[in-house]
């Protein structure tokens, strides 16, 4: 995509990744991903965010086409993860007088995976730099997403470039605005992209939203996905409702299943939920990837774990899909369990044991021996309209 002039004198010269089929070499990208990368052009030229290694000539192509690379000034650096900073060194090369600005939390960081010491300054939290006709603010947002993130925010034109922060998955489209967005398909993608990416650290994502309330932000512009200017308020409060985790008024079952008996329960499950007229997805852990099956239990509150006694313990998809949700600390769900075994049980006090840490509201279990018979059926239900009828409450 070409660069576009998103305020006066502040240019989108990001790229899109259409090539990598795993971000941080786990979570699909079917739709893509951008890095986004900002060149605020004041009388001296600054370069906010970078991008992946590979497309780091393409990021220099989009800058030449708004000025000469090697009359860039400063290189901010928001954040280390190298989805921003692969195209550093290159940016080193082409930008020899380039000044990297960044937290001093990123010192080692930038020493430990680029070798880089010299011409870096350190910016304190709130100093400002004027850049002639453009001025820059650094706002830490620490953990959004590694410690030595910061917000940089570009006064003149009211442009909060926020990195990781209120960011998503999905390649930009020929689009680059919410207002000329399909926005149904961004946000899903932002979602699955914070329950992946972003969801471990919820605390200091609500504390960020704190802080750069204070700032008199009109657009809001982070490195991966759509540039907020229609309603920046919008992606503000998807981002609050992800990390205070509260969850739609909704139900997710996730099973996973050998012979079809624990299947045929997270249908029973789900027609309970159904009946007690709340919106209810069934997900099956081995043919859902994790990235997808977290996602779906953090847009829900009520949450439904079904799993066969598999060598002892739980069934491995869903053990996956277990940990990964343990793993990033969701909380706030109604839980019920279910479960099947041939001749002795295990899966389900196994999975009451992992979940035990995170505090959740749990209903009840549905256990049962072999095949579901009619009354296993008729429980189950009872267990999904129970999860329900508590989630509306
Ligand atoms: Fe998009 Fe944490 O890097």
């Amino acid at each position: 995509m070409n660069p576009v002039e998103l305020r006066p004198g502040i240019h989108w010269v990001g790229v899109n990744d259409r090539i990598t089929d795993l971000f941080e070499g786990q979570w699909p990208l079917p739709y893509g991903v951008s890095y986004n990368s900002y060149l605020v052009v004041g009388e001296v030229v600054a370069l906010m965010d970078g991008v992946k290694a590979p497309f780091a000539e393409e990021l220099v192509a989009n800058i030449a086409q708004i000025v000469p690379p090697m009359e860039i000034g400063y290189l901010v650096v928001n954040h280390m993860e190298p989805d921003h900073t692969g195209s550093l060194p290159l940016l080193r090369r082409i930008a020899p007088r380039a000044e990297i600005l960044a937290t001093p939390t990123a010192l080692p960081l930038l020493e430990s995976f680029y070798g880089i010491r010299d011409r870096v300054r350190t910016v304190a939290d709130g100093e400002r730099l004027d850049l002639g006709g453009k001025v820059l603010s650094f706002h830490p947002i620490p953990f959004v997403h590694w410690p030595e993130t910061m917000a940089t925010f570009e006064e003149t034109e009211r442009v909060l470039v926020s990195c990781d922060a209120f960011g998503g998955f999905g390649a930009l489209d020929g689009v680059l605005f919410d207002d000329e967005a399909d926005l149904a398909h961004y946000e899903a993608e932002a979602v699955r992209y914070y329950a992946n990416i972003v969801g471990a650290v919820s605390k200091p994502v609500l504390k960020a939203i704190e802080k750069l309330k204070g700032l008199p932000v009109e657009v809001i512009a982070p490195s991966h996905g759509l540039v907020w200017r229609r309603d920046p308020g919008r992606v503000l409060d998807l981002y609050r409702k992800l990390a205070r985790m509260e969850g739609e008024p909704a139900v997710t079952v996730v099973y996973g299943s050998m012979y079809d008996h624990t299947r045929r329960v997270a249908d029973a499950v789900a027609r309970g939920v159904a009946a007690a007229g709340v919106p209810v997805r069934v997900v099956d852990a081995a043919r859902v990837h994790p990235s997808t099956v977290l996602a779906e239990a953090w847009r829900r509150r009520g949450l439904v774990l079904g799993s066969p006694t598999y060598d002892t313990g739980i069934f491995p998809a869903l053990d996956h899909a277990l940990r990964l949700i343990v793993g990033k600390r969701l909380a706030n769900r109604v839980v019920g369990l279910f479960g099947s075994f041939g001749w002795k049980g295990g899966a389900v006090r196994k999975m009451a044991d992992e979940m035990a840490a995170l505090g959740w509201d749990f209903v009840d279990t549905v256990e049962f021996p072999g095949a579901p018979r009619r009354d296993d059926l008729i429980r189950a239900e009872a267990l999904g309209r129970a999860v329900a009828e508590r989630v509306k409450g």
